[in-house]
């Protein structure tokens, strides 16, 4: 949810945290600041973005050699200069940064309180900092042991970072449900939510586990449980260039995300698609083949786009593998005491990997011995960890905050998946599963023609940016695509939208239709391209504005729609990886019309990490 950044080494502190919390904005961007020492604790902190801090603290002595940063999505307290972090001790040699939600913070602050503790902030991170230092001081230890006694003590997640006016180059840093990543240099050591904050300086980081403290100095990095046994730090290799985190000559991030799908798709199919030998190479897959053949049922537990790359993933699964497949909400299948039996499939789709929603519905299921397959972007993310089996979607970093290359590298991997899947089983005859492997195989040069008449949907943005309402309307494989559809409007220009299957229009929905709202079908030539049809009569009837995305060569809805917008023809099960492609644009096209920011749109971030 926020961004982390810490550093300790013999480098100007600053300008690498400053650096590395504009590049983990997209986690939250309601406020910002650092603290650093440099001749005692000098905290700078600010409601807004990271540039408002820069520039409010220019001319200000900002050496100092260890310095640790924060942008917030604020969960408590509104966003303010006073609950902006880094928050700082009752003795003021404390300073503290913390991503994540402390839920018994109330019971801990009553009684901090009732100690004489006194508060400057609304928020739960100053009251464990307080308890920290309580604990510190009534025990007579070092800050590192009053963290361990503090963090047995709180319920909820958290990664915080600490320093000490006291202990000049060390950064206690712990984590549990919140992303904690340390780079490995020579002589010196960063911190961050993920590892864009320290590519330059190294390539070799350590994923930091659940319940794992770290004492952190410029030639030493130390981790232990809270048991205070030590561990081995696991030292990874990192597979990312800075140029995959930077906006390469486009005014976006979502705009560059979603002009690099042509690669990125090809990327994900590479090494695992071929074809013209008639084969998928998927080890995630082979590894579980058995449980997948046998499986009874699978269930799909995802969040937001990720969700909509389940609900599609149904739809194929069901068709291709005949295997029944539900898909949840992981927030409600987490809390709905869900039916969960030993050997049942589990798959989690995430871009982040850190989706707090996510993570702790699999660690249920996991509890109760279902076999969890991730289909998750970043690489050494925890739900990618803690998965029995899974596949990585390559789509590269997505910093926009609207999913965009991530979500059509879900729908790869899932094709990818099914087709596998049902060889394996023999629920699939050898022309399908051909044919099926030629159309995958083609996504990526159809994606890149449809991005060639991007500028034609820009004049339909252009032409309804002003409407208060949208509905989106598909069916059968194109019904997940019409929610996806209305999330990414909502998500980037704040117009309110639904997606709905088209067919259920008449028990309700229609109701919104009139000549101001703007109804956008996902209307590509398939097996319900008749229903759909008429679906759009019905609308036309009741003069509601029709936008359809449609197949080359279609000529019935052209003479329905107010504007179309054609994609190449495709099986109706790889057609959604195309009809996506312009709800994007028109979603970036719009946002743009209305001058949203649509990198970083209001209230939300990129990676949610609370519950
Ligand atoms: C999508 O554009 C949003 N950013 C959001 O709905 C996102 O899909 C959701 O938060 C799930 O994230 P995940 O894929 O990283 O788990």
């Amino acid at each position: 949810m926020c961004g982390i950044v810490g550093y300790t080494g013999p480098r100007e502190a600053y300008p690498i945290v400053i650096t590395g919390l504009k590049r983990l904005e997209y986690r939250g961007y309601d406020s910002t600041g650092v603290a650093l020492l440099n001749g005692g604790l000098k905290v700078y902190k600010k409601k807004g973005r990271v540039a408002d801090l820069e520039e409010s603290i220019i001319g200000k002595d900002l050496h100092s050699n260890i310095g640790i940063g924060h942008t917030r999505w604020a969960t408590h307290g509104e966003p303010s200069d006073r609950n902006a972090h880094p928050h700082t001790s009752k003795s003021g040699k404390l300073a503290m940064i913390h991503n994540g939600i402390i839920e018994n913070y109330a019971q801990i602050k009553k009684e901090l309180v009732n100690k004489g503790y006194a508060f400057t902030s609304d928020t739960d991170t100053e009251v464990l900092l307080n308890f920290i230092e309580d604990i510190k001081k009534n025990n007579e230890c070092n800050l590192e042991e009053a963290v361990r006694v503090a963090l047995k003590r709180i319920t909820g997640a958290y990664c915080i970072l600490l320093i000490d006016e006291d202990d000049p180059q060390t950064i206690i840093a712990a984590r549990k449900g919140s992303p904690l990543v340390i780079g490995v240099g020579k002589g010196e050591h960063f911190l961050g939510s993920d590892a864009s904050p320290m590519l330059e300086y190294t390539k070799e980081v350590v994923y930091v586990n659940d319940y794992e403290l770290a004492i952190v100095r410029p030639d030493e990095l130390i981790l232990k449980n809270l048991g205070n046994e030590k561990i081995t730090p696991f030292i990874t290799k990192l597979d990312m260039e800075l140029a995959a985190i930077e906006k390469g000559g486009y005014d976006h991030f979502m705009l560059k995300e979603i002009f690099e799908q042509p690669s990125t798709i090809h990327d994900c199919l590479r090494g695992r698609l071929d074809a013209t030998a008639g084969t998928i190479t998927m080890s995630g897959v082979m590894n579980n083949i058995e449980h997948f053949k046998n499986a009874q049922r699978i269930i799909i537990v995802a969040c937001g786009t990720s969700w909509h790359a389940g609900l599609l993933a149904e739809y194929v699964i069901e068709e291709l593998c005949r295997i029944p497949v539900e898909v949840e909400y992981a927030s409600e299948f987490r809390y709905r005491n869900p039916i969960v039996n030993k050997g049942d499939i589990i798959i989690a789709i995430s871009q982040s990997g850190e989706t707090a929603d996510t993570l702790v519905a699999i660690e249920r299921a996991k509890e109760n011995g279902a076999i969890i397959f991730g289909i998750v972007n970043v690489v050494g993310s925890s739900i990618a960890r803690i998965s029995d089996g899974g596949a990585y979607t390559h789509a590269g970093p997505e910093i926009g905050v609207a999913s965009t290359k991530a979500f059509t590298g879900q729908l790869a991997v899932i094709m990818m998946m099914a087709l596998k899947i049902a060889k394996e089983k023999g629920t699939i005859t050898d022309e399908r599963y051909n044919n099926l492997l030629m159309e995958l195989d083609a996504v990526p040069e159809k994606v890149d023609a449809i991005l060639k008449s991007a500028d034609l949907l820009k004049a339909i943005a252009e032409k309804y940016k002003g409407a208060g309402d949208a509905l989106f309307l598909g069916r059968g494989y194109n019904f997940p695509i019409a929610l996806e559809g209305a999330l990414k409007l909502k998500e980037i220009s704040y117009i309110h939208a639904e997606g709905y299957p088209a067919a259920e229009m008449k028990h309700g929905p229609i109701a919104l239709v009139d000549e101001n709202l703007p109804v956008i079908f996902v209307a590509t030539k398939d097996s319900y391209h008749e229903k759909i049809v008429s679906n759009m009569q019905e609308i036309k009837a009741r003069k509601g504005k029709i936008i359809a995305i449609i197949t080359e060569g279609d000529e019935v809805i052209p003479g329905l729609a107010d504007d179309i917008f054609y994609v190449p023809a495709a099986d109706e099960i790889i057609a959604p990886m195309l009809s996506t492609i312009p709800l994007q644009l028109l979603s970036y096209y719009v946002g743009i019309a209305k001058a949203v920011d649509v990198d970083k749109p209001r209230n939300l971030a990129k990676s949610v990490t609370v519950e």
